[in-house]
Order: C-alpha cells, then sequence, then structure tokens
C-alpha cells in the first residue's frame, strides 16, 4: 500500500459502491441516464472528496473508463483548486503520479495522457521555485531501468508527458506574471529534451511509432518559442524525414511550426540553411504530382509556403542569395500552378495565394531605388503568375463541371474570387501593362483564324473566359480610366462566340464593370448594348445581365435617352414572360427608374403608362379577387415593383447630386414645369391602391408594401410630392383607425419630417398626427404589450414630431398628459429598441418644458414619475446595455429642469430598497450628490455616473464581468 498524505484523509462519502452504479447507469442506453451520470462526475469531480477518491478509481481493477474518470479528476483538482494542496504535500502528489504513469505506461493510452497531464500540470504549478528542474527529473526517473516496465514503453510515456507539458503551459490558467515565470523557466529545460529527442531520432533502431512521437513532441516545444537556432539540427533531421510516408505528416507538421514561430526571423543564418533543403523537396513534389499524391504535394507545399510568407523580407534582404530565394519563389510558382482542377483534382494551389501578396508587399515596402532592382527581378514574375492564376481560374469542360457536386462548385468559386483579389493587387505592381498584356492575349486568341473547336482548349495559356475574368477583376474595382486598351478590349467583345453560360456571365459582369468608363465613353454604348438586352432574355444569365443592365442605367443615364425605348420594350417583355426571379425583377425596375429619370417629362409619362399598365389592370383584378395566399403573394410583387421604380426615378437631380441629409432638403434646381410623372402615376392608382387595402386591411405585410410605396416615392420626391399629402393623410388615418400597423405610423413619421413645417400642409398632417395619436393611446389602454412594434414607432413619431413640429403638442386635441404616461409604461417594456425609441422620446420632449406650457405642465405634475421609472431602470429593471440612453434622459431633465429634478430624486430614492436591495443610504446620497452636481453639464460624466450606479444596483460592481462590458 503506496503512502500518501492525500490519499490518508477521512473515506469518502462517494463511495465504490457508488461508482459500480455509475458505471452501470454511464452506460446505459437511455440517454437521460447517460446524463444524469455525465452531471454527477461533473459535481463528483470539483468536490473536496475527489483528492481521495480519484486514486482509487485508478486502481488496476477498474474498466478504463473509470480509471479514465480518476485521472481526469485528478487534473481537475491540479489544475483548478491548486491551493487547496498543503505545500508539504507536494512531492508525495508529484512521486504518486510519478509511479502511476510509470503503471500506465504499458496500459490504457487515454488513462496514460490525462495522468501526463495532470503531472504536467503540476510542474507548471511548482516550476521554478518548489520543483526546479522537474524536465531534467522527468527524463532521468524514465530513463531509469526498473519498475517491471520495459524501456520502449517508459520512453513512450516520457514522450507523452513531453509532448503534453508545453500544450498544458498553452491552455493553463496561470496568471499573467506566472507566465512569464513558466515560460522562461520551460525555455531552459529545452537543454534536457533536445538532446533526448536527437538520440532517439537518430537511432537507428527507433522504431517508426517512436520516431512520429518525437516529432509530434519537437512540434509542441518550438510553439514554446525554442530559439530556431536551437532547433536548427532537429529541424535538419525532420528533413531527413520527410521521404518516410510513416513520418511525413507529423515532419511537416514539426518543421512548419518551427519556421512559423514569431521569434524565427531573427536567425537569418538558420533560416538560410534552411532554403537548399526545402529546394531539394522538389523531386519529391514533383514525383507526387505525377502519382497524384495529394497528400504529399499539400505538405510539401505548406513548408514552402510558410516558409516563403513568413519569411520573404528577411530572405529578400539578404540580397547575396537572390538566386536561391528566386529559385523558392519559383517553387511556390510550380505548387500555384500545380495541375487539376480545384478542388476536385488538387487543393495545394490555393495555400500559395497569400504568400503573393506578401512577397509583393514586402517588394512595394522598399524605398524607391531598392524596389527598381526587385522590380526588374519580379515583375516577370509576375506576369507569368497572372497566366497561370488566369489558368487556374478556367473552369473544367462542360460535362466535367456537370460531375462536379454543388459543394464543389461553391468551393471552386470561393477560388475564383480569391484569384481575383490576388490579381487586383498584382495590378497594383504591375499597372496598366498587365491590362495591355491581358488586352493582347484577347486579342490573339479572338482573332486567331483557327477557331478552336471548344471554348476551353487545353494548352498552358489562358483562354477567353478567364482572360475576361481578370480583366474584370481588375475593371471592376481599379478606375481603368488611364488604359487605352478599354475601348480595343470593347471592340472584341463582339467577336466572342459566346457559347457557354459561364462565359456569357463573365462578358456581362464585364461589361457591368466598365459602366463608369461607358460613363465618360458614350460613344461605346451602342456596342455593349445588344449584347445585354440580348443576355436579359436569358434566364441562366438572370444576375449578370439584369445587375450589368442595372449598373449602366445608374452610371450612364444621361446618355441613354436614345437606346431608351428599346430598353424598355426589351424590360417589358422579360418581365411579361416572368423570365426573372423577384430579386431580379425589382432590381429591373429599379434600373428603369435611373433610366427614365433622364428622359423629358411627357417621354416619362409615356413610357410608364406602358410599363405599368399591365401591371394596373392585374392589380385591379386581384383586387376584385377572394383574398388567399397566392393572390397576396402577386399583389405584392407588383407593388414590390412599383416601389423599386420610383425608388430611383428621380427628376429632381438632373444637374444636383447632393440631396441626402437629416433635415428636408431644400432643392437647389427648379422644378421642371408641370406634375412630377410619378405624382401623377401616384394619383391614377390612388384609388386602386385603397381598393386593394380595403380587402387586405390586417394584413400587415400587404399594408407594409402599400406604405413602402409611398416611402420610397416621399424620399426621392421630398416636396414634390406635396400634391398627395392631404390625401394620404387620409388614407393613412383611415387605415390606422381600422388596423393599427406599426408600417403606418412609419410613414406618418416621414410625413411629419418633411411637411409638418410648411404652413400649406401642417392641418392634413396635423389631424393625421392627433388620429393615430389618439387611436394609439386606446390601444395603451386595452394592454400594449401585443404590440411592441406599434408602440416603437408610436414613440419614435412622438419624438420626430417634438423635434421637427413641437406645435403639434400646443392643440387642445392632443393628451399630452396621456402620451406621458404611455412613454413611462413603455420604458418598462422588455424590448430593447422599444425601450431605445422611448428615451428619445423623453429626451426630445423636456426641452420643451420652456416653450410648449401643455409638456411644461406634465412635466412639473407627473416629472417624479418619470425619474421613479427610469431609477427603476438603472436599479436592475432594464438591460445594461440601455444604461446610455437612461444617462440621456437623466441628462435632459438635470438641463431643463434642474430644481425640480433635485427634489424628485431625494423623495424617490427615499424607500429603503429602492431602486435595489443592494444600495446603501450612504450610496444613493452619492449618487444623487454626484448627479446634480456641476458635473451634471458633462454628458460623458453622467454616463459613467450612471454607468457606476448600475453596476452597484446590481451587486456587479468591481467584478471581472462589470469589466467584460
Ligand atoms: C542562438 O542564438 C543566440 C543569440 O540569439 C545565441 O546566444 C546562442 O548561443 C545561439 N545558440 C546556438 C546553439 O547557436
Ligand atoms: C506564417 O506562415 C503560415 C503558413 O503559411 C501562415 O498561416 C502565417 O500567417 C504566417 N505568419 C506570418 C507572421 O506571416
Ligand atoms: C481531375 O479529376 C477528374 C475526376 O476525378 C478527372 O476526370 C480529370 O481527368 C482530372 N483532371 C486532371 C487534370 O487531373
Ligand atoms: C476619364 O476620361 C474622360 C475622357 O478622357 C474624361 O472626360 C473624364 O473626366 C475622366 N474621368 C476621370 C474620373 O478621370
Amino acid at each position: 500500500e503506496k503512502t500518501s498524505i492525500i490519499k490518508k484523509n477521512k473515506p469518502s462519502v462517494f463511495s465504490f459502491a457508488n461508482f459500480q452504479a455509475l458505471h452501470q447507469l454511464y452506460y446505459d442506453p437511455n440517454i437521460e441516464n447517460k446524463n444524469l451520470a455525465q452531471k454527477w462526475l461533473m459535481q463528483a469531480q470539483v468536490s473536496p472528496q475527489a483528492w481521495q477518491f480519484c486514486w482509487a478509481l485508478l486502481s488496476p481493477d477498474k474498466v478504463p473508463e473509470i480509471q479514465y474518470f480518476g485521472a481526469s479528476a485528478l487534473h481537475t483538482k491540479i489544475s483548478r483548486y491548486w491551493g487547496d494542496i498543503p505545500t508539504d504535500q507536494y512531492e508525495s502528489l508529484k512521486s504518486q503520479l510519478f509511479s502511476q504513469i510509470a503503471c500506465f505506461s504499458s496500459g490504457s493510452k487515454m488513462v496514460l495522457t490525462r495522468l501526463c497531464v495532470a503531472l504536467a500540470s503540476l510542474a507548471l504549478n511548482t516550476m521554478p521555485e518548489a520543483w526546479p528542474g522537474a524536465v531534467a527529473e522527468m527524463v532521468r526517473v524514465f530513463q531509469e531501468e526498473g519498475g517491471g516496465v520495459d524501456g520502449r514503453a517508459r520512453c513512450l510515456a516520457l514522450l507523452e508527458l513531453l509532448t503534453v507539458l508545453p500544450e498544458e503551459f498553452h491552455t493553463s490558467r496561470l496568471p499573467q506574471y506566472r507566465k512569464g515565470q513558466v515560460r522562461g523557466a520551460l525555455g531552459r529545460e529545452w537543454g534536457s529534451v533536445c538532446p533526448l529527442l536527437q538520440q532517439l531520432l537518430r537511432r537507428a533502431d527507433s522504431p517508426g511509432a517512436v520516431k512520429a512521437r518525437v516529432l509530434r513532441c519537437l512540434s509542441s516545444w518550438v510553439m514554446l518559442d525554442v530559439p530556431l537556432n536551437e532547433s536548427e539540427s532537429l529541424v535538419h533531421d525532420c528533413f531527413s524525414a520527410l521521404p518516410d510516408p510513416e513520418l511525413f505528416d507529423t515532419a511537416v507538421e514539426a518543421i512548419v511550426n518551427a519556421i512559423s514561430q514569431p521569434d524565427s526571423q531573427r536567425y537569418v543564418n538558420t533560416l538560410l540553411k534552411l532554403v537548399p533543403l526545402v529546394l531539394a523537396l522538389q523531386e519529391q513534389l514533383r514525383e507526387a504530382v505525377q502519382g497524384g499524391d495529394m497528400e504529399t504535394c499539400h505538405g510539401i507545399c505548406r513548408i514552402v509556403v510558410t516558409l516563403g510568407e513568413n519569411h520573404s523580407r528577411t530572405l529578400l534582404e539578404q540580397v547575396d542569395h537572390w538566386q536561391s530565394f528566386l529559385a523558392l519563389v519559383n517553387m511556390i510558382m510550380f505548387c500555384t500552378g500545380i495541375p487539376g482542377h480545384y478542388p476536385v483534382n488538387e487543393t495545394t494551389s490555393s495555400l500559395t495565394l497569400t504568400f503573393w501578396y506578401t512577397l509583393q508587399d514586402e517588394i512595394m515596402s522598399f524605398e524607391s531605388e531598392r524596389q527598381a532592382v526587385y522590380l526588374q527581378v519580379y515583375r516577370p514574375v509576375y506576369f507569368q503568375l497572372v497566366d497561370v492564376l488566369l489558368h487556374k481560374a478556367q473552369f473544367p469542360s462542360d460535362q466535367e463541371y456537370a460531375s462536379w457536386s454543388s459543394d464543389e462548385k461553391e468551393q471552386f468559386r470561393i477560388y475564383r474570387v480569391d484569384i481575383s483579389d490576388t490579381l487586383m493587387y498584382v495590378y497594383e505592381m504591375l499597372g496598366a501593362e498587365l491590362l495591355s498584356n491581358l488586352y493582347e492575349k484577347l486579342g490573339r486568341l479572338l482573332t486567331n483564324t483557327e477557331q478552336p473547336t471548344s471554348w476551353q482548349v487545353s494548352a498552358t495559356q489562358p483562354h477567353t473566359e478567364a482572360l475576361l475574368y481578370g480583366f474584370q477583376s481588375i475593371a471592376e474595382t481599379i478606375d481603368v480610366n488611364y488604359s487605352d486598351v478599354i475601348p480595343g478590349l470593347i471592340g472584341l467583345i463582339p467577336r466572342i462566340n459566346i457559347n457557354n453560360v459561364q462565359l456569357a456571365d463573365t462578358v456581362m459582369f464585364t461589361i457591368g464593370a466598365l459602366a463608369e468608363w461607358l460613363a465618360d465613353h458614350p460613344v461605346m454604348l451602342s456596342s455593349v448594348l445588344p449584347l445585354v438586352l440580348q443576355a436579359l432574355g436569358n434566364p441562366d444569365l438572370s444576375v449578370s445581365s439584369v445587375s450589368t443592365l442595372k449598373k449602366i442605367c445608374r452610371e450612364c443615364k444621361y446618355d441613354l435617352p436614345p437606346y431608351a425605348s428599346n430598353i424598355v420594350a426589351v424590360s417589358q417583355e422579360v418581365l411579361i414572360k416572368q423570365i426573372h426571379k423577384t430579386s431580379q425583377c425589382m432590381w429591373l425596375m429599379q434600373a428603369l427608374g435611373f433610366l427614365l429619370s433622364a428622359l423629358p417629362v411627357e417621354e416619362i409619362l409615356r413610357n410608364l403608362h406602358s410599363l405599368i399598365t399591365p401591371y394596373i389592370q392585374q392589380l385591379e383584378k386581384l383586387a376584385d379577387e377572394t383574398p388567399n395566399p397566392s393572390n397576396k403573394l402577386a399583389i405584392i410583387h407588383i407593388l414590390g415593383l412599383l416601389s423599386n421604380l420610383f425608388t430611383t426615378l428621380d427628376i429632381s437631380k438632373q444637374d444636383d447630386e447632393s440631396g441626402e441629409g437629416s433635415a428636408p432638403p431644400v432643392k437647389t434646381t427648379p422644378p421642371p414645369p408641370g406634375p412630377n410623372p410619378v405624382v401623377v402615376v401616384l394619383q391614377q392608382v390612388f384609388a386602386l391602391i385603397q381598393t386593394v387595402l380595403s380587402q387586405w386591411l390586417n394584413d400587415s405585410q400587404v399594408v407594409e408594401a402599400v406604405c413602402a410605396i409611398f416611402e420610397k416615392s416621399v424620399k426621392t420626391l421630398l416636396h414634390d410630392f406635396a400634391p398627395m399629402v392631404s390625401q394620404l393623410s387620409e388614407m393613412l388615418g383611415q387605415m390606422y383607425s381600422t388596423i393599427p400597423q406599426a408600417s403606418a405610423l412609419d410613414l406618418t413619421r416621414q410625413m411629419v419630417h418633411i411637411f409638418a413645417s410648411q404652413t400649406d400642409h401642417f392641418p392634413p398632417i396635423k389631424a393625421l398626427f392627433e388620429l393615430v395619436t389618439s387611436v394609439t393611446l386606446s390601444i395603451f389602454q386595452q394592454g400594449p404589450r401585443d404590440h411592441p412594434d406599434i408602440v416603437d414607432s408610436f414613440m419614435q413619431l412622438q419624438a420626430q414630431a417634438l423635434k421637427r413640429k413641437p406645435d403639434l403638442f400646443l392643440s387642445e386635441s392632443l393628451d399630452v398628459k396621456a402620451v406621458f404616461h404611455c412613454g413611462i409604461l413603455s420604458l418598462k417594456f422588455p424590448e430593447a429598441p422599444t425601450v431605445k425609441s422611448t428615451c428619445l422620446f423623453f429626451t426630445e420632449l423636456l426641452p420643451h418644458c420652456s416653450d410648449v406650457p401643455p409638456v411644461a405642465r406634465v412635466v412639473q405634475e407627473d416629472g417624479k414619475v418619470l425619474i421613479q421609472a427610469l431609477l427603476e431602470g438603472i436599479g436592475g429593471g432594464v438591460s445594461r446595455s440601455l444604461m446610455d440612453q437612461f444617462a440621456e434622459v437623466l441628462f435632459s431633465m438635470n438641463k431643463n429642469c434642474f430644481s425640480l429634478l433635485t427634489l424628485w430624486l431625494k423623495e424617490a430614492l427615499q424607500p429603503p430598497g429602492f431602486p435595489s436591495m443592494r444600495l446603501t443610504p450612504e450610496q444613493k446620497e452619492n449618487f444623487s450628490q454626484q448627479i446634480l452636481s456641476r458635473e451634471r453639464v458633462n454628458k460623458r460624466r453622467v454616463k459613467d455616473i450612471v454607468k457606476e450606479f448600475t453596476l452597484v444596483c446590481r451587486g456587479l460592481h468591481g467584478t471581472e464581468y462589470a469589466a467584460e462590458y
């Protein structure tokens, strides 16, 4: 019987009988019993008794699962409850663990690992003072003969222990200052580990399994920032291990970990010695490529890319070795261009893309003279890279592509986007010459009289689709204005024999990418527009053709009038034929909105008429039908088309691009003569929309779609919408009083925003405002909890009214007191957005104590209720994330009714336990004083005071949790 002081403690309440029962429970097929067992185990593990029973669980007569639990419990105790162990027991705990590890070195691997982790944790807690030379001692203990355990098992156990030690260090929760100490101590122990690993790796009689463990152990140690010069010879040994298939993976891992250490670039000589070793792998790489051995390709590529990516600066700077670095770069080029299609035939090439960015970045960061020298060497390399990348970006044959899974297609799509990004960076280095280069290649390809039989031919030169893809990648983000090849490129486009969907898509996207350029060179429009309009009729090209048309209409609208009727006709046709999905139909309407904006008013009207008449007729028919789910979708679709059209149809901006802003913008250009065409159309369809609404008033989606039409129109028309204000106000009022919906309130808010301060429009807006307010107040009387969205929109509307037109609160018919009390109720809502809007309402309300008598009256009479509600929220009633908004309201009270606030605050804080049981009277007094002190004029300070007070109220003051916020 071994004697451990820890083991001799009182007998455990967790008896062995319990564990037998537990074992049965654990293996019970009933999942609930298993969960129960798991929970019990977790509790047992942290209990004080765990120190006693875990040893018993490790006894040889237990099954491995129970032994594993014992070992885990030991690790938990040591790593988390280290403080429980008296200093004088460290030694016995340690020797106990050593002997358990020795026992299990020929037993269950899973238990062995846990025991090693437990001993590692002990070592980390005791080094360097209480256990100096911990690692040296581990090595010594396991190298001693004895214990009846054979040498190989002991050796493997030692390697396991040494491997988990650095890993445990990385996951341990040592305090920061200890981490530094322990890292230093571990670093010094490398002197004991290194010779052992070296000896084991070089011994001819070491079995492969042992060598693989040695390599894993090395991987683990280099992560501790072992200086690269001190692991150098072991890293060389790793290279010698690469030809051995059994060791390949672990050797790659160790090499990659060693050379990607943040510290490793300090060891220039060591790095330089690694370059020839890496270059020597080319033969193995070539063989792997030929043999289709993807794993080996991947591994070797990881090594070469890691060296290149982490050390390109260091290696570039060694000018005496420029040739060997260039050779390394060429090896990476080989990896980039590895044969076959990503991700089906190879997965390696994508690893290299970041390298090219890094290398270019380093070169461009040199001062200009040195940069010029490097560019001389590397520009040709990058031109070659462009060819390689475009070759890799090529689609496989249609037949092969069709056999790919959708996941593979998606990975390929992302891969092409990565290539596109890489080309964009490469453009920074190669500049306009890159575009000329692509253009020449394309020209050669397209003017070659010998037409290839298939659209992609298997040669090393990239093909049409890929070349255009490259072009588009660059043109999409970079201003190509100064490239003189664009006209030539556009001239080439019609020569492309478009016989494939991917090629057609890429042609479209290329045209789209050139939209801004076309705006500067409108004569070229006639060469590309026919292609776009033709593509519009092809459902396979839906996204590319519609988005390209939209870009062209947005950028080139002033040059499009000659083409307008044709564009409208084609669009109309594809809409009627229902070629596109809903979202593309919406984009198409936006495109038409842009297009029409640049036409003379009568032209706009004529086009609008032909464009929307079919929809109006359809809508008339739908309005007559009994509501059902399918006609609902059709109605929403038509309303959506109109909204999208009106979103971009803006005749006011013909010379003026400004107009966005928080205040209602004032038109700088005189309105064109005659009514705005959108208004004309809206007036024509108004009655119809009302009919639709009368059927669908209680369907929030239809109501939303109707409100969206007016919202978009008001947004683009601004004051041009004026003729419709009274009509729409009346309709909104009717809608809202029949069935209240949040979207009606939002539209009302927008009308208040734009029209409330205009004398002409004040009466209808005032009537609408009063009506929706009184309807909402009656909702509050019936219990508003079911409508947090309405309450939210209502509070925003009130805030907008106070901001834009406080006169609305002077009205006899507006019950300001009731609105105020609704605000008090809403402050207590659980929905954060609603509470936020309510705070905004009060923040806008309080400043009007001085100029709006009804507001002054209600604040005077009921302000104390507001203060109570605020304190309740701060005291813990609402989420901490809203404290800034609460502080804003307090700040506003302070500013606008200071003397009353002083009084109310005193009274409100009087009751014991309010707003939190945790507060002492001193803490409350302190808070009042701070809030009312001179600091009250500083909003940021008031926010801090509120934040601190809320922590005290919630019992979080000074906790880690508080700091995380
Ligand atoms: C590694 O480099 C350090 C300096 O960074 C030096 O002090 C140390 O002696 C070198 N070790 C070896 C084995 O060369
Ligand atoms: C080192 O190389 C690896 C592999 O290419 C990469 O993931 C890592 O980000 C690189 N580290 C640095 C600092 O460049
Ligand atoms: C890529 O893999 C596919 C399917 O395995 C095969 O048909 C094709 O020939 C391979 N291509 C290359 C270039 O290896
Ligand atoms: C692009 O070039 C055209 C014609 O050469 C010129 O009118 C236009 O201002 C240029 N645009 C930009 C953004 O430089």
